[in-house]
């Protein structure tokens, strides 16, 4: 939701802002702007659209600024338009801010009492006249800490003040914030990308926290002044992660990257390859714990609600207790009952999605131990959880989640795994093979991606299709319903997810000739019962695109229209593989469309607000 960021330092700071705008425009696109200081002034220029038609705006630009702060925005209040955009502006103050403000309208109505014109539809806007009123007699820190006393709601807000060439001053709450330390240069920004190809030293600022920016260095301060002392932390990606590296775009590399990102999740996390123990160390629990767990409650939001549907088969599978998996905003809500050994796993790519983490401080608050997997590194989720799993994909640009969503189930495994041996549900050798079943995935992701060239064939002839079904079972009905999921996001197209043995209760009225259905269903103890489904939906007229497996592949070709097949591998380990193809079929439906498949319309990446 919306990407800030500002610098200050010795370099020309417009190139600095836009490469970063563009570095953090998978959080939002519809508008973006940008304010420098030049001179004794401040110089806005905001455009409807994304970060390249700002970028051409500027063209014209021929002041220098050292001191800039920008913003890409993913609309709240006020549609997309140039007048909505940040920064917003008061005179001589101009502000950027990601969050929502919710005592935006009385403070709107108190402001225009005193004279406080507004321009723009946006909650933003009384921030900035806040600052602006507390200015007359105050410094830039001082107006905006004393404007934030006044706002409820969430926010991330760097603001600039023409009375004080070179400073920009921020403040997080509830929204992320990070600050990066160069060389006689600074930054902020909502998530790290932004300034990583000037610095990796960034320090993660909690709620509360304010941050004074100069080019000689930042000063970290509480709502209150006081100084606050903040650890530096060196980060081990390196700017080339972040770029697309001669894909044509994000979500294709972020795909092929799969094997490699599901080997680092795994690399570092087993004791021993021979025992396959597991280094509990890695999930910050300890043997004790697990063996007590009576309960295991998974709370995350799309993509990762999937993955969380995956542990909860794996879980019960391997460790013989029940799971129970919620969407966050759900959960939130609903007084869920947390019993006592109960374990609260949040499962989130960002950290920052703001139901998942609602959801987890409810889940603390009420004493129970929690658990995040998360693939961001200080972010808030990881900081905030009492214990943390990073999934380490490396950073996730495309805004419809791939690799983040194997590494997920990876972790689910090893989780699942680890708590079976300490419920005694699993013996060591069962547990060795389990893990040994794991450690050929990455070899079975590449070999499955060979199939690339094949299933861009089955998406040219499909792509125009108005709508599809994804059939899955057991361990494959997370994965349907996220081969749904990916396919509206990326290609608009209508699609939805069903458990195959639930098609009979309503889907199947659907079917009608030539209807997309395509269905994971690798030869396992599940796959006649889902033969008979294919066969009622081929006697009503609609096409099959079967995912097997490839000894498999004769049985297929004669109940389906199209096969894809994927290597042999254990029913457990399966949805890893089948994954691929779900992600490749969407993609090249979505490019085949002209879709911006790394950008879809109306989606965030990281949704930060309710
Ligand atoms: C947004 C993204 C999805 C993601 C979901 C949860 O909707 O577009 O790709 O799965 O948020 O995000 P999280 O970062 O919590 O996994």
């Amino acid at each position: 939701m919306c990407g800030i960021i500002g610098y200050t330092g010795g370099e020309e700071a417009v190139p600095i802002i836009i490469d970063g705008l563009k570095r953090l425009e998978y959080r939002g696109y519809d508008s973006a702007g940008i304010a420098c200081q030049c001179d004794a002034k401040v110089e806005v220029r905001r455009c409807k659209g994304k970060i390249s038609e700002l970028d051409s705006q500027l063209s014209d630009f021929s002041g220098s600024s050292s001191t800039a702060i920008g913003h890409t925005r993913w609309a709240t209040h006020g549609k997309p338009s140039e007048e909505n955009a940040h920064p917003h502006r008061s005179d001589g103050i101009v502000i950027v801010h990601n969050g929502i403000i919710e005592n935006y309208i009385e403070l709107k109505q108190q402001l225009e009492g005193e004279g406080y014109v507004f321009t723009s539809e946006t909650d933003t806007e009384v921030i900035c006249h806040l600052i602006k009123k507390h200015s007359e007699d105050k410094s830039l820190t001082e107006a905006l800490m004393e404007a934030i006393r006044s706002v409820r709601g969430a926010y991330a807000i760097a603001a600039m003040s023409e009375k004080e060439p070179g400073r920009i001053v921020a403040a997080r709450k509830d929204s992320p914030l990070v600050a990066g330390i160069g060389d006689g240069e600074c930054f902020v920004a909502s998530d790290i990308p932004a300034f990583l190809a000037h610095t990796r030293k960034v320090v993660f600022m909690e709620d509360g926290e304010m941050a004074v920016l100069s080019p000689e260095g930042i000063e970290f301060l509480s709502l209150e002044g006081k100084p606050i002392q903040k650890e530096t932390v060196t980060i081990d990606w390196n700017a080339a992660m972040a770029e697309k590296g001669g894909y044509r775009h994000f979500m294709l590399k972020e795909i092929f990257e799969q094997p490699r990102s599901v080997a680092d999740t795994i690399t570092g996390r087993l004791l021993s390859h021979r025992t396959g123990e597991i280094n509990l160390e890695e999930f910050g629990l300890e043997d004790q714990q697990l063996r007590t767990l009576e309960k295991v409650t998974i709370v995350a939001c799309g993509t990762s609600w999937h993955a969380g549907l995956f542990g909860k088969y794996i879980i019960e599978r391997f460790a013989r207790i029940p799971v129970e998996v919620d969407i966050a905003s759900e959960f939130r809500y609903r007084g869920p009952i947390l019993q006592d050994n109960s374990l609260f796993v949040s499962i989130t790519q960002s950290g920052e999605t703001a139901d998942t983490l609602a959801a987890q401080r409810l889940a603390q608050a009420q004493g129970t131990k929690t658990l995040s997997i998360c693939n961001v590194v200080g972010s808030t989720a990881s900081r905030e959880a009492d214990a943390v799993f990073f999934t380490r994909s490396g950073p996730e640009i495309g805004v419809a989640s791939t690799k983040a969503f194997t590494a997920q189930i990876v972790a689910l495994y090893l989780f699942s795994v680890a708590l079976g041996r300490a419920k005694g549900a699993l013996d060591e050798d069962g547990a060795r093979d389990l893990i040994n079943d794991l450690l050929t995935v990455a070899d079975l992701m590449e070999q499955t991606l060979l199939s690339d060239p094949e299933i861009k064939g089955i998406a040219k002839e499909l792509h125009k299709n108005k709508a599809f079904l994804f059939l899955g079972r057991s361990l494959q009905f997370p994965i349907a319903l996220e081969g749904a999921l990916k396919l509206k996001e990326i290609s608009y197209i209508h699609a939805e997810g069903y458990a195959a043995g639930e098609m009979k209760h309503g889907p199947i009225a659907l079917i009608d000739d030539g209807y997309p259905v395509v269905v994971c269903a690798p030869k396992d103890d599940l796959y006649e019962k889902v033969v008979s489904n294919i066969q009622e939906i081929r006697s009503r007229g609609g096409t099959i695109i079967l995912i097997t497996n490839e000894s498999n592949k004769a049985h297929a070709a004669g109940i389906s229209d199209y096969v894809i097949t994927v290597p042999d591998c254990p029913t457990h380990i399966m949805p890893i593989i089948t994954a691929v193809p779900m992600q490749l079929l969407s993609y090249h439906i979505g490019v085949f469309l002209g879709c911006d498949v790394d950008q879809p319309r109306n989606l965030a990446k990281s949704v930060t607000v309710e």
